[in-house]
Formats: C-alpha cells, structure tokens, sequence
C-alpha cells in the first residue's frame, strides 16, 4: 500500500473527527443558552444537570481535537448548526433528546469510517464518546416523559432547587495562574 493511500485514508479519519468536533461545538452552544434559560426560569436542578452536560460536550470536542492534531490535521471551530434560544422548558428536553439520539446514529457511521480506514483509536475514542451521548440521551429522554406526564406537578418540586453543580472552581485564574 503507498503513502499516498494511506494519506488518503487518514484524511477520511479527520474529516469525520472534524465534523464530529463541530456537532460538540453546537451542543456545547445550546446547552450553555439552556442552562442560562433554565436558571432564569428557575428550575434550578435542570440548569445544573445541562450545566454538566455541556462540560462533558467540551471534554469531546478537545478530545476530537488532540486526536485531529495527532494525525497532522487542522480541528475546527466553527460550530455546526445555529443555536435555538428563548426554548420553553416543555421543549428543551424533547429538542435535547432528539439532538443525542441524531448525535449516536452518526457518530456510530463515523465509527464505521475509521474501522474502514484502519484507525482503530479513533474508533475506539468515537466508542468511548457514544457511550457518554447514551447517558446524554436516557437523561433528557427521562425528564421529558416526566414533564409529559406529570407536567406541573413534576415542574414545581424543580422550581426553586439549586443550580449549583457542586464543582469546585477550575481552570487557569483559580489553579495559581499558571505558576
Ligand atoms: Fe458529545
Ligand atoms: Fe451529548
């Protein structure tokens, strides 16, 4: 096999891993609208939860990006899509559910392009990532049947609740900066 063949087949790789990261960059931009939305709204519990989600969306695309990199590639930044703002809590869950289910089908066809070109780390770090989007999914799927059957009921015992996430502070300022 010549290298050409094998630079072919590699770029096939990133090109999926690119636009996997652009779908992380989207969800991280809606999630963090929501979680802004959700705290306004007051359903404290819920803004936390999607708070976390869209960190673990962040813990993705840097993870698509470093495996990009490693193979020589260029990672995005644009994001993929627009971000849908000023949702009713009746339909972020529905509209969240709707994005991981869509996120696990194409990601599992990326997962097929890279057995298909021979690159079984990106395959297994896509294995790794859509398990992640599966508890994603059981969780937004969860609290919409909750508010589909119970509505109101369901809604007030959230209303009120704590948006904190109980994460201590991180990142660069709190950890010394950078000394
Ligand atoms: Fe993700
Ligand atoms: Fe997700």
């Amino acid at each position: 096999m010549g290298k050409s063949s094998r630079e072919k087949r590699t770029q096939k790789v990133i090109e999926v891993l690119n636009k996997a990261r652009a779908m992380e960059l989207q969800a991280i931009h809606q999630y963090m609208n929501q979680h802004y939305n959700l705290d306004d709204l007051d359903f404290g519990d819920l803004a936390a939860k999607v708070k976390l989600i869209a960190i673990d969306e962040m813990r993705h695309a840097e993870k698509f990006a470093e495996r990009i990199k490693e193979l020589g590639g260029e990672p995005v930044t644009g994001h993929d899509g627009t971000v849908k703002k000023g949702q009713a809590v009746e339909g972020i869950f529905p509209f969240d559910a709707n994005l991981e289910d869509d996120t696990i089908e194409v990601y599992n066809q990326f997962l097929l392009v890279c057995r298909e070109n021979g690159d079984s780390i990106s395959m297994k770090l896509f294995e790794e990532i859509i398990d992640e989007e599966q508890l994603h999914y059981n969780y937004f799927d969860n609290v919409d049947h909750h508010i589909k059957k119970l509505g109101d009921t369901y809604l007030a015992k959230i209303a009120g609740t704590p948006s904190s996430t109980g994460l201590g502070p991180s990142g660069f300022a709190v950890s010394g900066g950078g000394e």
